[in-house]
């Protein structure tokens, strides 16, 4: 299965993340309300993608349409600074014009298994996503799916974690399999502490990110400070 995933993996490398991302982020939108109405898209945590989300602002969308999911969070007060959704609203969502019943957080605050329970329960009647964006960690995990922590048969659509190495321990994530279940993924890779997990992850290694396998394949914007000077082509 991984080596089907991994040559579906387009990677691209970019030295403007935010302008790449911000487009990708936007013609999605555009193709899946022409398409179906709608546009179902999953954010990322971590501190990649504030910068994107801040630029999304700028953004002229047909935001009625557009319904906000995250992949993942962590089990910290709403209003921690730390949280994924109080990152991504306030670079972005509270501004906007998508209406805040469109915009489903996780409500790890709760704890995770009934955060997880709960998230099941939002997603209920949810199908394909249109655009899942991840972040890779420097160990390899991607949302809350960290190495030695997840399984690959998972059939779980959201899961409460305990444990996490990075901070903080208890987490809920959605699954490798229900991020995969959607038209489009797209990775936003920066920092040069990622060069070994962006290694591993082209040599075959069994990280999570590897497990995140749509029928399309994944795309990956990667900065090139991630990359071996030989793999850098702008
Ligand atoms: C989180 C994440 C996590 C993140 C990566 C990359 O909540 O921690 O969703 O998977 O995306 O760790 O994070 P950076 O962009 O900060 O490197």
């Amino acid at each position: 299965m991984l080596t089907r995933c991994l040559q579906r993996t387009r990677w691209h490398v970019t030295d403007n993340m935010v302008e790449a991302a911000t487009r990708w982020i936007a013609q999605a939108g555009v193709q899946a309300i022409r398409e179906r109405g709608r546009f179902d898209l999953v954010l990322a945590g971590g501190k990649t993608p504030r910068a994107i989300y801040e630029k999304m602002t700028g953004v002229d969308a047909d935001w009625p349409n557009w319904h906000i999911w995250f992949g993942d969070e962590r089990c910290l007060p709403a209003d921690d600074e730390e949280r994924n959704s109080r990152m991504a609203c306030q670079a972005w969502l509270d501004g906007s014009a998508i209406p805040a019943g469109q915009i489903h957080v996780i409500h790890a605050e709760s704890g995770a298994e009934a955060a997880a329970e709960d998230y099941l329960r939002q997603l209920q009647g949810i199908g394909r996503f249109d655009l899942v964006l991840l972040g890779l960690g420097e160990d390899g995990h991607t949302a809350s799916l960290f190495p030695g922590l997840m399984s690959a048969d998972e059939t779980a659509d959201v899961i409460a974690v305990g444990q996490a190495p990075k901070p903080p321990t208890d987490r809920v994530s959605m699954s490798a399999r229900r991020l995969s279940d959607t038209a489009t993924v797209l990775f936003m890779v920066s920092g040069k502490n990622k060069r070994a997990a962006v290694q591993s992850w082209q040599n075959g290694t069994a990280i999570p990110a590897a497990y995140i396998c749509p029928e399309s394949g994944v795309d990956v914007l990667i900065a090139p400070e991630c990359l071996k000077k030989s793999q850098i082509q702008l």
